[in-house]
């Protein structure tokens, strides 16, 4: 089912979803079968070997590309334009293989550590790619970087992980089209429920569906969604040639998870926004960054950019600067109950981390220090428990420290 029409709610649960052809079956199957007969040498049923086709794998992409409006339907490329890979590294390591070695990457200074140290430690040696970082949530800081640079690709992520900058989707869409780039939005934070960057322009988008889309903490993987016919079937290729493709149980289980992604979303929006403004409140915290206050630089983009339903939704992200240092942020971290201190973001549950000793431990020191990824900066993943039990645990905490 394709209709781009149906609310995001209906498309979570039917998008490019239709009943197993060959039994009826409401959900698709988990084909495990690695390779598939064929008639004669070359005349098959369209699946050959699993890497390249696998009838659960494209169920999810066939989802994915619905919900991230891909605008591609089946006739023009098999999953619409959706790719899924096994992890969300794995699908910016292919993504990053549209570019010939030696070219120019313009890309956000804060991005996940990973996506950086793959960037810098890897594809700069690998690749040979020249690796510009910027804060790309200043237009024309991205303009000046664009004429100046000439990239082959501009890779935004928004909000940026951790310090939760905004960058705006179309003025990167409208820099790169204006330069020839391909654009690429990492939009694993706000998931497609809250914004679909290809709806303004931008060639791919990139997600960790580890996090929101899969959203129970128990899947690994990642997704590519393209609006371009040309740079689906490159895509395809490379897709198949590198092979880091994602497995059919964990396409089931990704799938199954985001059957409930706008409900969850709505719950992670509403509970982020009540302690936001309740951490802002609190003593022990210095600064509290959120989108959704009004304190908040880029406030006003994230509120015309990140919507839900007609209005405008935040996400279930918020950074906190705790008073002092290491000392009492790790006394703070020790301390919590109910959120989990562990790495990752996007589940039912709710975590919490310090970037700078974990996902962003790699990101070298001075890069680090430059973005204000401090001792006393803690990220929140506010999950979807009862609100006020989630406050009642960072109270006790915050009095700890
Ligand atoms: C914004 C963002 N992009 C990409 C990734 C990498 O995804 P994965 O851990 O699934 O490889 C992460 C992981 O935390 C992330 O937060």
């Amino acid at each position: 089912m394709h209709d781009p029409m149906l609310h995001l709610e209906s498309r979570c649960i039917h998008g490019g979803q239709a009943p197993d052809p060959t039994t009826g079956a409401v959900r698709p199957p988990i084909y495990t079968s690695s390779t598939f007969v064929q008639e004669s040498p070359g005349v098959h049923k369209g699946f050959e070997y699993s890497r390249s086709h696998n009838v659960t794998r494209f169920a999810l992409e066939r989802c994915l590309a619905n919900l991230e409006s891909s605008g591609l339907a089946e006739s023009d490329d098999r999953t619409s334009g959706g790719f899924a890979f096994a992890s969300g590294l794995a699908a910016i390591g292919t993504c990053l293989e549209l570019l010939d070695a030696g070219a120019t990457i313009l890309c956000m200074d804060d991005v996940y550590g990973g996506t950086n140290r793959l960037l810098q430690r890897v594809r700069r040696r690998s690749q040979g790619l020249k690796v510009v970082l910027t804060d790309l949530s200043d237009v024309d800081a991205l303009e000046r970087a664009a004429k100046e640079h000439r990239p082959a690709m501009i890779w935004a992520e928004t909000p940026t992980n951790p310090t939760l900058k905004i960058v705006d989707i179309g003025a990167v869409a409208r820099v790169g089209a204006a330069c020839g780039a391909i654009t690429v939005v990492d939009n694993t934070f706000a998931s497609p429920i809250l914004q679909r960057p290809l709806e303004s322009g931008i060639d791919i988008v990139m997600h960790s569906v580890t996090k929101y889309i899969g959203g129970h903490s128990d899947v690994v993987g990642g997704a590519l969604v393209t609006r371009r016919l040309d740079l689906a079937e490159r895509l395809r290729f490379m897709q198949n040639a590198i092979g880091s493709v994602m497995g059919p149980f964990d396409a089931y289980l990704t799938l199954r998870g985001v059957k409930t992604l706008a409900l969850r979303m709505a719950r992670h929006c509403e509970s982020a926004m009540s302690i936001a403004k309740w951490l802002e409140r609190q003593n022990a915290v210095d600064r509290v960054v959120y989108p959704g206050l009004a304190s908040h630089p880029h406030h006003a983009l994230a509120a015309a950019q990140m919507r839900l339903n007609g209005a405008s939704a935040f996400g279930g992200m918020i950074t906190i600067f705790v008073k002092g240092g290491l000392p009492e942020s790790r006394r703070f971290l020790e301390q919590v109950r109910m959120f989990s201190l562990a790495e990752s973001l996007g589940g039912v549950e709710s975590l919490i981390e310090h970037p700078a000793i974990m996902t962003h431990a790699s990101v070298p020191d001075a890069e680090r220090h430059a973005l204000g990824i401090s001792d006393s900066l803690v990220r929140l993943s506010v999950g979807i428990e009862r609100v006020d039990d989630l406050i009642n645990d960072l109270d006790q905490a915050l009095k700890a420290c």
